[in-house]
């Protein structure tokens, strides 16, 4: 049985302060929750203060991105070698940074390749466009996707993969439930392909687009979502406890 997993991700909100507010503030509600991983990715200068405010918890927190290299001249980036230790997660090939910081596939492999090196857990991020979604071609550009991200990674236990179609992120247009369940589905299959069907068996496959308090309930019920990738609405301590809250009575310990 896979353990469910709700993770934040507060993309570029919220001052050193805030961060600290915003975790006390969910505290509360999260804590009383059992039988679901949770997962904060505040952004990294917050990392620190998230570190001190989850302590006595069993949050998780991650960051939102890094860079592959250990080390050296590369201005503006964070490492691996720098992260490990200080958070369980990172956030890989979020279609934001793939959009507005252009990575491509093949700098979303070699950062799954370095958190692998560093035993950083990551949170692959997957997802077609609007117009691939038109054209019928959903299923063919997720597996080229996953093809290319995973090229060369050995199996990674700890790897989750998100399902966020593009057109659903941040729209408050997501996805229906059936809908993601299939190309969840069609992830794990392609996970099945590639490393093997215990490897499959265990991986977490995520949602993510617009979920909500009042939808998340839709997703986590699906037999192949394992969890959710939440944006706006983690930002939101009462509509975040409620989707963990969600997640729990769909997936009873
Ligand atoms: P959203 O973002 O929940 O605001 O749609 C999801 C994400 O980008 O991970």
């Amino acid at each position: 049985m896979r353990t469910p997993l709700i993770a934040a991700n507060w993309k570029m909100n919220g001052t050193l302060d805030e961060t600290g507010q915003l975790i006390r503030a969910m505290r509360p509600g999260l804590d009383a929750i059992s039988g679901v991983e949770v997962l904060i990715c505040p952004p990294s200068l917050a990392i620190t203060v998230a570190r001190v405010a989850v302590k006595g918890s069993a949050i998780k927190l991650g960051v939102q991105n890094m860079f592959y290299e250990d080390k050296g001249a590369y201005t503006g980036e964070l490492s691996p070698l720098m992260l490990k230790g200080v958070c369980d997660y990172v956030i890989v090939g979020h279609s934001e940074r793939r959009q507005y910081f252009h990575e491509d596939d093949a700098i979303v492999n070699r950062k799954l390749q370095a958190a692998r090196r560093h035993g950083l857990r990551p949170v692959l991020c997957v997802g077609e466009a609007l117009e691939q979604r038109e054209k019928g071609q959903t299923d063919e550009f997720i597996v080229g996707q996953l093809r290319q991200d995973l090229a060369g990674v050995e199996a990674a236990p700890g790897l989750v993969i998100a399902y966020e179609p593009v057109w659903a992120i941040g729209t408050g247009r997501p996805a229906t439930g059936a809908a993601a369940d299939e190309v969840c589905g069609l992830i794990r299959r392609t996970v099945a392909d590639t490393w093997g069907a215990a490897a499959a068996e265990g991986l977490r496959v995520l949602y993510g687009g617009s979920v909500t308090g009042a939808n998340a309930g839709e997703f986590l019920a699906q037999p192949e979502i394992d969890g959710a990738l939440v944006g706006g609405a983690s930002l939101k301590p009462a509509e975040f406890v409620a989707i963990v809250q969600a997640a729990a009575r769909a997936r009873p310990a």
